[in-house]
């Protein structure tokens, strides 16, 4: 359906409450209100200031500065967290219980023992949740994630991330749990269910002092042989945003910084060649194969977050789990928590469990 054609009356849009007006809330906010399928009710925030501000005059969206006010509107159906993490479990919690469909931002909680328990907790009501793994609804990763499912680019050898730029120094989480959420969740997401991650090790390091990693090396070995790196950094002079998906038959750079070629497929590769006779056997015969470059055309000037609120109240309405639902929260909370304890254990490989 066209952003800004009314609801054709078939369905109602589905009544909302968002929770959180800080930096990240009110983008969901314009959002939600921008999508037909969705009708945002009411902002709740501790500082009603801050919601009304979002709000801006609106008389048909309410403020509040509790969930339990919202959550007595039955025409409310769904909520949304934009709340700092520690707080996602205890409001995810009230939401789900009073019946409403969830969804949370990332990180969906501070552990993955809390994120099992709404995801099992959503499961057991017949209810949406929904990790908001933002990067997943763009359209380049989407593209990524179906030359990986065709099998344009072979079997998958590796995967190497770098997320860097003079970022927010954070107090509350270090680079790991601020930016590899994007990085780990891009990868849950496009990796085919033979390629998971079975271990992780976390190198750190905090030259300025801040009391937190704030540069942060991953190594996260693949099921099968691959490999993945993921570099953070919020203290690297310049911006970049960019990940290599090395396939046996293709490879793929998506840089992020570059709208007008976001994604690249290199028909390039090395590949070893069986030796024939005595005097090859004693060498290493390797072919280097450069070839062609492919630029595939990509939707542009589509926000991301308006394809997350669209896919939120189309799961709410039917049932459907959502491309990033509660246990993708989970299991890149399981690999976040197992990098936080490979840092503290000395960089050591840290196994992660089945299905992380
Ligand atoms: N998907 C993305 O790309 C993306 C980007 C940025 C932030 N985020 C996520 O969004 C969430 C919020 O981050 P932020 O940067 O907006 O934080 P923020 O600190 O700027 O804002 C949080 C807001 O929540 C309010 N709040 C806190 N506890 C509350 C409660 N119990 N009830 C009602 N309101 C409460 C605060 O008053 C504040 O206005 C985090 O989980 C963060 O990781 C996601």
């Amino acid at each position: 359906m066209d952003d800004n054609t009314p609801n054709d009356g078939a369905l109602a849009p589905v009544g909302v409450a968002l929770v959180g007006a800080g930096y990240w809330g009110p983008n969901l906010a314009r959002n939600f209100l921008a999508c037909a399928e969705t009708d945002l009710r009411w902002i709740v925030d501790l500082d009603t200031e801050r919601a009304s501000a979002v709000v801006n005059g609106r008389p048909d969206v309410r403020v509040a500065d509790d969930l339990s006010q919202a959550l007595d509107d039955p025409e409310v159906q769904a909520v949304a967290i934009a709340t700092p993490p520690a707080t996602h479990l205890p409001l995810a919690e009230a939401a789900l219980r009073a019946g409403r469909h969830v969804l949370v931002e990332k990180p969906l909680a501070t552990t993955a023992a809390d994120g099992e328990r709404l995801a099992r907790l959503a499961d057991d009501l017949g209810l949406v949740l929904m990790c908001d793994h933002t990067f997943c609804y763009t359209p380049v990763v989407r593209a990524i994630s179906r030359l990986v499912a065709s099998g344009d680019l072979g079997d998958i050898q590796y995967v190497d991330s770098i997320r860097v730029n003079l970022g927010l120094v954070q107090s509350d989480v270090d680079v790991f749990w601020d930016l590899a959420p994007h990085d780990l969740s891009v990868l849950d997401h496009i990796l085919p269910p033979e390629v998971r991650p079975v271990g992780i090790a976390a190198h750190g390091a905090d030259p300025i002092g801040s009391g937190q990693a704030c540069v942060g090396y991953l190594t996260i070995p693949l099921s099968g042989g691959a490999i993945a790196h993921v570099t953070v950094n919020w203290l690297s002079p310049s911006k970049i945003r960019q990940m290599v998906i090395a396939g046996s038959r293709k490879m793929a750079v998506w840089d992020d910084m570059k709208p007008s070629q976001r994604l690249s497929i290199l028909d390039s590769g090395v590949e070893l060649r069986t030796p024939e006779g005595p005097e090859e056997k004693r060498r290493l015969l390797v072919d280097y194969r450069v070839g062609d470059m492919l630029v595939p055309a990509l939707p542009e000037g589509t926000e991301a977050l308006r394809a997350v609120v669209t896919e939120f109240a189309e799961c709410a309405r039917t049932g459907r789990t959502p491309l990033t639902d509660g246990w993708a929260g989970v299991r890149i909370l399981r690999l976040l928590e197992a990098a936080s304890v490979s840092l503290r254990s000395n960089s050591a490989m840290i196994s992660v469990p089945d299905g992380s």
